[in-house]
């Protein structure tokens, strides 16, 4: 009797948190159209279903299990930590200034070096000031990052980060914050630092010493840098030109492939089928970014249009976009030529995505203070502020953008959303049309808004069909 009577209350009680949930999601995630948060709920719960056609940035409902009860509201976090200050990391390059840590107070100072080039310093000014005694900045946004200055690649006179300055991008660009990750990068105190944010924004999901033990293997110049070969290409230009390419349905039918291929640098991401669209998306990749998850979901979701696995050539490298464990321990596998250890790529052979070639030298995985830094300064969404807080990241596609803003010196964005996205399939491969799907893990209508601003500034070429 007082069980049932226990289960009629119990059941009563999910019933009623279940239309206070619906209600909260319905208000916390307005992305802009009433019937995208349905659609991002379909995404997110029927994730497993064969027909879905848009997952390689997906979750797995997995995780947003395992998340869920982490789930918290930005007044929950206001109170504020201090960042330990970050120190810079000087390579062996003489006369190189050292950098002061960025941090959260703006300040800027620059001064011109022999050459007339001109440096700017880290110290990262753009984010609204914070109050003497008003609320500042939660802490889990952490907007203070390492600096470390590599030497210049190019004397490029008029390369973005020369540019930069003049736009309305100067305030929050930092040009010493390293893109990628490599060993030397791993201390205690960093880990400290960074094992406070979840998923691609820190360490928080891996312990210290599988961290140690899989970046011990990135430890060659050419982990440390995006485009490690500039040296050996003995190319005349003074410039550096990269093409990044998106999977976007405005690339069909573009005759794009041959400009594209004729930069110096290709990027591509996920579900990035060549074969057969070669005339619009070209042939050569350069750099190939991905997570384990968004490789292992292209694989599975794309087989049918013809993705078997990441594009390989003697120029491509592979760059991990880490949100997980698994990241660094399929790049660990790629790196020594072994089967996953364990987790849930056990066993994989990495040799079957990557190729036999594969090798240490191939790899990198993005730093998470640059991640963290493109979420907090370049695509600060509002979901941000919704239960969804954890999981929210910039796209994959945004990350590799941004990454060639931060290392190229001219950059053309191909298959990137462009305000008339509706005319256009989802991906270029579609074999009949697909809405763009949108997901609640990125903010796609910022990113589309971003990419038309860095366009309309000058800083990237953006094509618009
Ligand atoms: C840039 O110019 C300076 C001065 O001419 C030269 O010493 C340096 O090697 C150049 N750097 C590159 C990467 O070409
Ligand atoms: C990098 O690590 C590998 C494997 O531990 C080692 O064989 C190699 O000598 C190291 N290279 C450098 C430059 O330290």
């Amino acid at each position: 009797m007082v069980r049932s009577r226990k289960l009629v209350l119990g059941f009563g009680t999910a019933l009623c948190l279940l239309g206070i949930y619906v209600l909260c999601f319905n208000q916390e995630t307005p992305l802009s159209s009433s019937k995208v948060p349905m659609k991002t709920f379909y995404h997110l719960t029927h994730k497993h279903n064969s027909d879905l056609p848009d997952s390689e940035d997906l979750l797995d409902q997995e995780e947003i299990n395992d998340q869920s009860n982490t789930f918290s509201t930005l007044d929950s976090k206001l109170s504020v930590e201090p960042e330990p200050k970050e120190d810079s990391i000087v390579p062996n390059v003489p006369d190189v200034p050292k950098v002061p840590d960025s941090s959260d107070v703006p300040k800027s100072s620059s001064k011109s070096d022999g050459v007339g080039k001109t440096r700017t310093s880290t110290k990262g000014p753009p984010l609204p000031q914070p109050n003497a005694d008003g609320p500042t900045e939660p802490s889990y946004i952490g907007d203070t990052y390492m600096s470390e200055i590599l030497p210049p690649q190019t004397n490029c006179t008029d390369g973005i980060q020369r540019r930069v300055a003049e736009t309305e991008f100067g305030r929050r660009f930092l040009k010493y914050i390293p893109v990628v990750q490599w060993h030397q990068h791993v201390t205690p105190e960093r880990y400290q630092r960074l094992s406070k944010y979840p998923g691609t924004h820190g360490w928080g999901g891996i312990d210290y010493k599988t961290l140690v033990e899989t970046m011990s293997f990135l430890n060659s110049s050419a982990n440390q840098q995006m485009l490690d070969d500039w040296k050996d290409r003995r190319i005349k230009s003074e410039c550096i030109r990269c093409a990044v390419v998106g999977n976007g349905g405005i690339l069909k039918g573009s005759n794009k492939g041959k400009e594209i291929d004729s930069h110096h640098y290709v990027f591509r991401t996920n579900g990035a089928i060549i074969k057969g669209f070669e005339q619009d998306v070209g042939s050569r990749t350069t750099h190939y970014t991905f997570s384990t998850n968004t490789l292992m979901n292209s694989m599975r979701t794309y087989s049918g249009a013809g993705y078997k696995s990441p594009p390989k050539s003697d120029e491509t490298r592979y760059i991990f976009l880490p949100d997980h464990d698994r990241d660094y321990l399929l790049m660990k596998a790629a790196a020594t030529h072994t089967k996953v250890e364990r987790g849930r790529e056990k066993n994989k052979d990495p040799l079957m995505y990557f190729g036999e070639d594969v090798s240490a030298k191939k790899l990198k995985i993005y730093h998470p203070d640059f991640v963290r830094y493109l979420r907090n300064r370049f695509l600060r969404s509002h979901t941000m502020q919704t239960k969804f807080m954890n999981i929210y990241r910039p796209s994959t596609g945004a990350v590799m953008l941004l990454a060639a803003l931060h290392t190229c010196d001219q950059v053309s964005a191909y298959g990137f959303m462009t305000p008339d996205f509706k005319k256009y399939s989802d991906h270029y491969f579609d074999n009949v049309y697909h809405p763009v799907g949108f997901f609640v893990n990125h903010d796609f209508r910022m990113e589309l808004s971003l990419w038309q601003q860095l366009h309309k500034a000058g800083l990237i070429k953006l094509y618009m069909g």
